[in-house]
Order: structure tokens, then C-alpha cells, then sequence
């Protein structure tokens, strides 16, 4: 059976067993971001660590290298696989750091920078062409990720959006949550955006697709993050093998075509953002058809291993599609390990970026481990944000970063 499918039933108690302490010293040569891979394959999790201080752990914190760390430390080698693991091969995980090597900035000084701060505001529009305007602390994200009482049963998505309404950033709902949304429609701070997650079923049902849409609103979920980048489940050879699951029959998950993200705009007053866009003829359709938004996203490597890079797909829309990010809000996530990867992604022209396995791994320490993780996000990009010589995220452009490296890495073909 899938992992996906097998998750609700599995017990608190069976998912809290799982969370033993095991240990894998990670070689220091070997960063997690890049050779997640080799670490997936070097197989003995061995010697077992199950005296882990939370508040020890956070205080150690200090980039992603350190949540990583954490993590490992005390999930299961089947959880660790599943979350930090990616599909195939993981070539499109690794690919999603390792472009932004190519990217550099192109810092400005003897700027006023006294009062720079993160603040961020996106405006979405419905179907209707009605607006609506949404403000963040900060231009990171909460992205839907499932299944968070995998990493942490004791608090699950409940620890997520705690830390997200902390620090004052919008958290997408997954769908596949194991808290059911009326429970984190229950805890939702007054002031707090919650953006759901919707994967219409394999087989399309439209009532099905409003029953949810309207147990969303009820939660106080104020846009619709409508996936669209699994029609199959990825090839997620690691975490099958390290959970024993048979993947024999996983074919298709998702029925999903045009009409049917047309259908769900003309039939809900949420804004809808399109996740798992990868090409620049697909974000064209989506501004086309009016949606809320694009977001570009290859599901942290977890989906068709060889996918572009959503820092690629924003190269590859300046390309043949500029203004295309001024006319509709472009959200991206994939690897935003640090804060000079979301400030290329924003220069790039994404208005906002998410956090996924950062959320996912940190969440192994609770909701301070998130607050932490947030935390360290937020103040390195106030520090790198001033280096590059702007005082707010809304004034990074293309002039703030030289790309002349990563060229090469963008389509050069007909448009379809
Ligand atoms: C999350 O919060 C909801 C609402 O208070 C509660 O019903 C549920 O038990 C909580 N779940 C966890 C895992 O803490
Ligand atoms: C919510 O926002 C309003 C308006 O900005 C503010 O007056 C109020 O104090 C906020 N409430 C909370 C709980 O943050
Ligand atoms: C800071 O002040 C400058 C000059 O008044 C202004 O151009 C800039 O937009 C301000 N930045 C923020 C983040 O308010």
C-alpha cells in the first residue's frame, strides 16, 4: 500500500514508535542540501539517540544544515526517507539548491536601508475579479505539506500554524493533513491567513471538490491553493523502499484538466493559485484564465524527478513572458534553505516563497522548532536583504541579481 494512503490509519502510538531516536552522524563534507541522495543510500541508521532536549536541539540552530541535523537525529529512517527523500533519483531536489550557485547578486551600497523590513503584501483575485489583500510578515510561506503527525504526533499541524500565526506568516492547509481542518479552522488565530489546499479527486466529483471548499471556508481558509502536479504519485523509490510499500498500481492520483481548474474558479469566491506550474505556456493559461495566482513549484523534487527548477521556470517566463509577474502574483518554492535563496527567488520575480521540508523537519522539535526555523529566515534575510542594498522585499528586480550563468539552463524552444 502507498505511504500516502496508509497514513491515517496509522495509530498516534504507531507513529510515535516510530519516532525513535536513531542516529546517522551526517559526514561534514556532505551538506544535507546536496547529497541527500548518497545520505538516503548509506542505509545503517545504526546506534539509536533518544535523549533529545528540544530546547537544547533549537538552540543550536543556526542555518538549515542544523534542522536537518535535528531531524535525522531523531526520525525513523523510514520518516527521515519519506521527508527528506524526493523522487527518482532525487536529481530535481538536488537541482532545486544547487541553481541558485549559478545566480549571484549584484549588492548595492550607500543605500538608506534605515528602515528596511520584510513586510510583504499579495492582493489575489477570484473568479469574479474580486481582490483581496493579504499581509505577511515577512515574504515566506507556510506551503501545504501533508501529513505532519508523521514527523511530530503530539502537536501536528496544530505546532504549524501556531508558529506560522508567531511569526506572522500565511499557512497553507494541506489537504492531506492528519489534524482535520475543522480542528485547525478551532485554533486559528484572529489575525492569521490560512490558504487550503485542494487535490481534486482521481475521479472528478464536483461535489466532492465543493464539500471541501466549503469545510475550508467554515476554517476560516480565505485562497484555494488547487494542485495540479500530480496526476501520479512521484516515483518515490526511497521512502517505499525504507517503509516496505509496494508501489505496483501507482498509476494515477489526481484527475486534472483546464475545464476543471475553470470549473473550480467559476465555482468558488476563493482566490485560486495554481501549484505545481513548471513552464511558462502553463503560467500564460493560468493569467489567461484569470487566475489568483502561479505557483511555481516541482513539489521539492518529490514528483517527476528531472523537472525544471522553479528558479529555471521564472528565468524561462522573464524569457518569453515578462510582465507576466507584475500581472499575476508568482509564488515559488523548492529549496529555500536560506535566505539568499528566497531573496533570488523574489529578485527573479516570485512574490512571495515557500517553505516545505523546512517546516516538515523542523517540526520534529515542535512549534518552537518552527518558530526557530522562521525565526533564523527572517532575521538572516533583513541581514542579506540590506547587503543586497534594498530596504524591502517589493523593490528586488532583476537588476539585483546577474544570471548570466544560468542562461543556458533556460528553454530555447518553440512555445506551445
Ligand atoms: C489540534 O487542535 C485541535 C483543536 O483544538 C484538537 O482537537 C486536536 O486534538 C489537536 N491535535 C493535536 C495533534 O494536537
Ligand atoms: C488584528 O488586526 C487588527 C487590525 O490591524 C488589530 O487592531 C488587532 O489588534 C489584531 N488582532 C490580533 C489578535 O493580532
Ligand atoms: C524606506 O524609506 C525610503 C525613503 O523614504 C522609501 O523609498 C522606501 O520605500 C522605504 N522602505 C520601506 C520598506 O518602507
Amino acid at each position: 500500500m502507498l505511504y500516502r494512503k496508509c497514513l491515517p490509519m496509522l495509530s498516534v502510538a504507531a507513529l510515535a514508535s516510530q519516532v525513535a531516536g536513531q542516529y546517522q552522524a551526517i559526514p561534514p563534507s556532505m551538506g544535507p542540501f546536496f547529497d541527500e541522495a548518497t545520505l538516503g543510500q548509506l542505509g545503517d541508521f545504526g546506534e539509536s539517540n533518544t535523549g533529545v532536549d528540544p530546547a537544547t536541539e533549537i538552540a543550536s540552530w543556526y542555518d538549515m544544515t542544523d534542522v536537518w541535523r535535528t531531524a535525522q537525529k531523531v526520525l525513523s529512517p523510514a520518516v527521515w526517507s519519506r521527508v527528506a527523500g524526493g523522487s527518482g533519483h532525487e536529481e530535481s531536489m538536488r537541482w532545486n539548491s544547487h541553481i541558485f550557485e549559478y545566480i549571484t547578486f549584484r549588492p548595492r551600497m550607500g543605500r538608506d536601508l534605515g528602515n528596511a523590513s520584510l513586510a510583504t503584501s499579495v492582493t489575489l483575485t477570484n473568479g469574479a475579479g474580486v481582490a483581496a489583500t493579504f499581509d505577511s510578515a515577512s515574504p515566506f510561506f507556510i506551503s501545504p505539506s501533508g501529513s505532519h503527525g508523521v514527523v511530530n504526533p503530539q502537536v501536528a499541524e496544530n505546532g504549524t500554524v501556531r508558529a506560522a500565526a508567531a511569526a506572522g506568516v500565511i499557512a497553507g492547509i494541506a489537504q492531506y493533513a492528519t489534524v482535520p481542518i475543522a480542528g485547525l479552522g478551532a485554533i486559528k488565530s484572529e489575525n492569521q491567513t490560512y490558504w487550503y489546499q485542494l487535490f481534486p479527486d482521481a475521479n472528478w466529483d464536483p461535489d466532492a471538490v465543493l464539500a471541501k471548499l466549503d469545510a475550508a471556508k467554515a476554517a476560516g481558509c480565505s485562497a484555494l491553493i488547487l494542485t495540479v502536479d500530480t496526476a501520479s504519485e512521484g516515483w518515490q523509490a526511497r521512502a517505499w523502499r525504507d517503509h516496505g510499500d509496494d508501489p505496483t498500481g501507482n498509476t494515477q492520483q489526481h484527475l486534472m484538466t483546464w475545464e476543471h481548474i475553470e470549473w473550480i474558479k467559476d465555482n468558488t469566491d476563493l482566490p485560486v493559485i495554481l501549484k505545481g506550474i513548471l513552464s511558462v505556456e502553463d503560467a500564460v493559461m493560468a493569467r489567461d484564465m484569470g487566475l489568483g495566482g502561479v505557483y511555481l513549484s516541482n513539489h521539492g523534487g518529490r514528483q517527476l524527478d528531472g523537472a525544471p527548477a522553479p528558479a529555471q521556470v521564472l528565468m524561462e517566463i522573464n524569457k518569453y513572458a515578462p510582465g507576466l509577474t507584475s500581472a499575476i502574483p508568482v509564488f515559488a518554492d523548492g529549496a529555500i534553505y536560506s535566505a539568499n535563496h528566497a531573496l533570488k527567488m523574489l529578485a527573479l520575480g516570485a512574490k512571495m516563497v515557500g517553505l516545505g521540508r523546512p517546516v516538515q523537519l523542523s517540526l520534529t522539535m515542535g512549534q518552537a522548532g518552527v518558530e526557530k526555523m522562521l525565526q533564523n529566515l527572517h532575521d538572516d534575510m533583513l541581514v542579506e536583504m540590506r547587503q543586497v542594498g534594498v530596504s524591502s522585499p517589493s523593490q528586488l528586480g532583476l537588476k539585483n541579481i546577474n544570471t548570466q550563468r544560468a542562461v543556458g539552463f533556460v528553454y530555447d524552444g518553440e512555445l506551445q
